[in-house]
């Protein structure tokens, strides 16, 4: 007996490019590059905050609301990185630590997807490609998920105004992803204040997934934080998602957060007692040290650039390649992107993901799978390897007979 909901869910990407490239050799030095785990060095800061925590805090089990002082420090952070008005962001109603955003991510459609709405079975608006937790959690809960294409087209964003109104009715939540993984691409204040009047309108939930937020090339991303506080109606409708994973380099360290809509949070709250993973308190305490610290994302952001520099000196306007405006994926349009990557390990060492494993078809025709052209690389590694990896890729790439 099991769960036959399982049934309805593809194998993770990680596994499909595992069978894919079976029995490849890799080319010259091996790198992988498929996926998004950042390898710079976490700040000296962790160490030290680790340090400083007491050992009979591991004798004890974590709260599920975390302490105030990591809540505190969470909100001090959104307060100055979105300019919020004093007390908008309220850490004791509005705030909630989670062990990693993909979790919570995953739990928040256990939260938000009603049995059915208005009558009908429940939807769940998510971008195509996406994130794959959101297609998991979905379906392990009974929606029907709505891909809204978020290609070239559409500036990789999905344009949740076109859906049509029926699906509205029946959403649960939508998912939206700035920046966007896998394309980079960066939802303006308006469009993010354009998806939350929608939210408000068919009264489902927006779940901005902004984990990639610290990781920007010039400007800062805008988020539904700033875009709730600009619209008022407070935090309705909304739960954003974020971690430390991207902005300190620590995906190890499992530290994010929740905020967003109270009633939201003190029912995830209350579902988080029966069943989420919780962050250990000594954990807590360096995690918030991090927040309170903007200099290590400072350097992030830079070694990430020099890195942007050194893929376009070396794509220049090939494949597609343009610089993301956040995060740190390369979208690289190569025809076939399962056919590349198999000739990218084998001839250059370089595993990369095929992007229609980040996407779904949405007819019977596999071609309708708007990732199936792309490869998505994450800039990960340090600069001298990431670029003589890219080199190896734009020379194997050039060659490409598919
Ligand atoms: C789009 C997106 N959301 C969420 C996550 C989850 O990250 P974490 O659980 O480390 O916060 C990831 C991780 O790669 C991601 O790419």
């Amino acid at each position: 007996m099991y769960n036959t909901r399982l049934d309805g869910l593809t194998e993770y990407p990680f596994q499909r490019l595992a069978a894919l490239l079976a029995g490849i050799e890799p080319g010259t030095a091996p790198l992988v590059m498929s996926i998004g785990e950042p390898q710079h060095t976490p700040p000296d800061l962790l160490a030290k905050a680790l340090g400083r925590t007491a050992l009979a805090d591991w004798g004890k089990y974590p709260p599920t609301p975390g302490t105030p002082d990591y809540r505190t420090a969470v909100a001090a952070w959104a307060d100055t990185r979105y300019g919020l008005p004093a007390g908008f962001l309220d850490s004791e109603r509005h705030i909630l630590p989670v062990a990693g955003s993909r979790e919570a991510l995953f739990m928040a459609a256990q939260l938000c997807v009603p049995p059915q709405k208005n009558g009908r079975a429940p939807t769940v608006l998510m971008p195509n490609p996406f994130y794959q937790v959101y297609f998991g959690a979905a379906v392990m809960n009974g929606a029907e998920p709505i891909f809204v294409p978020a290609t070239k087209a559409t500036d990789f964003l999905p344009d949740y105004g076109g859906v049509a109104p029926s699906d509205l009715d029946r959403a649960a939540m939508a998912y939206l992803c700035t920046p966007a993984n896998p394309q980079g691409t960066v939802a303006s204040l308006d469009l993010l204040k354009d998806v939350i009047r929608l939210a408000r309108k068919h009264d489902f939930v927006l779940i901005s997934d902004e984990c990639y937020s610290e990781i920007y090339d010039t400007a800062p991303p805008a988020g539904a934080l700033q875009a709730c506080a600009a619209l008022g109606e407070g935090l309705k409708n909304v739960l954003v998602f974020n971690s430390l994973s991207k902005r300190s380099s620590v995906p190890g360290l499992r530290a994010g957060f929740v905020a967003g809509d109270a009633d939201l949070i003190a029912k995830f709250q209350k579902l988080r007692a029966h069943g989420g993973a919780v962050q250990p308190v000594p954990v807590l305490a360096a995690a918030a040290a991090l927040w309170r610290n903007e200099d290590h994302v400072e350097d992030n952001r830079r070694l990430y650039r020099a890195k942007l520099d050194d893929a376009a000196r070396i794509f220049g306007k090939d494949f597609g390649f343009y610089r993301p405006a956040g995060g740190f994926f390369l979208w690289l349009d190569v025809g076939d992107g399962e056919a590349a990557t198999k000739k990218l390990w084998r001839e250059a060492g370089v595993k990369v993901l095929p992007g229609g494993y980040l996407a779904r078809a949405v007819t019977n025709d596999p071609r309708s799978n708007p990732g199936s052209a792309y490869i998505r690389v994450a800039l990960v590694h340090d600069r001298q390897r990431t670029a003589d990896a890219l080199t190896r890729m734009k020379h194997t790439l050039s060659s490409l007979s598919l």
